[in-house]
């Protein structure tokens, strides 16, 4: 059997859905439901929902055989010792530095205030531009901070602009293109070979 650790979320409805169209049976999966690991029909196949940051570490310890979660986590937390096999080409959107509309002349004050949930990720963004930061880490609804007068701008993933733009809210600069990404534990990724080409095949995640 081949256990996949998949991250909750926008992802894992994606996921799920394609699952289901490459054949894949899951008879207790409902989008809603708060059950967290589900076997398919066949017993061939467990996906268990995680946490996204939590995904490499699932993989990387051997409690999954394999992983799907977005590149702006593995770049964020790092994902050491597991190899990422494949880019899924889904869940699409791209890291941004955003702000108020109209205002985006707050990028030149000298010390600037960043809210993001990637603050490895908005530290490298700015410090490659050699300007001064001051970063606060929030967990969630980043969009806030700007709004609040928390922060001078937000580092955060931009997929359909609708946040941004129902908080008054534009992207300055689109700055990296992310998507989903298949990642694999080292030693299943030998021992398990044929499963998981079936699992990616049946998913048609190639095309
Ligand atoms: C993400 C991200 C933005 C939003 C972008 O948040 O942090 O807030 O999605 O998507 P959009 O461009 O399609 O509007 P998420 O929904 O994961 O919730 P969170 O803010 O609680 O992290």
């Amino acid at each position: 059997m081949l256990h996949i650790a998949l991250a909750k979320g926008r992802i894992a409805k994606t996921v799920m859905h394609r699952l289901a169209d490459g054949g894949w049976e899951f008879p207790e999966y409902s989008g809603d439901s708060r059950k967290l690991i589900f076997t398919d029909a066949s017993g061939r196949l467990k996906v268990t929902l995680v946490k996204s940051p939590d995904v490499a570490v699932y993989v990387r310890r051997g409690a999954a055989d394999a992983g799907i979660v977005g590149k702006d986590i593995l770049i964020e937390d790092g994902a050491d010792d597991v190899y990422e096999i494949l880019d899924l080409g889904i869940g699409k959107c791209r890291m941004a530095v955003s702000g108020i509309r109209g205002q985006r002349d707050v990028m030149k004050k000298r010390i600037l205030t960043v809210a993001s949930k990637y603050p490895r990720i908005a530290r490298r963004y700015f410090a490659r531009r050699f300007q001064p930061v001051d970063i606060i880490r929030l967990n969630g609804s980043v969009e806030l901070a700007p709004l609040v007068g928390l922060a001078d701008v937000i580092v955060d993933i931009v997929e359909t602009g609708t946040t941004l733009r129902e908080n008054g809210l534009e992207a300055y600069d689109e700055f990296m293109e992310l998507s989903a990404r298949l990642i694999c534990n080292k030693v299943s990724y030998k021992m398990k070979q044929s499963e998981l080409q079936d699992f990616i095949r049946s998913c048609r995640f190639e095309e």
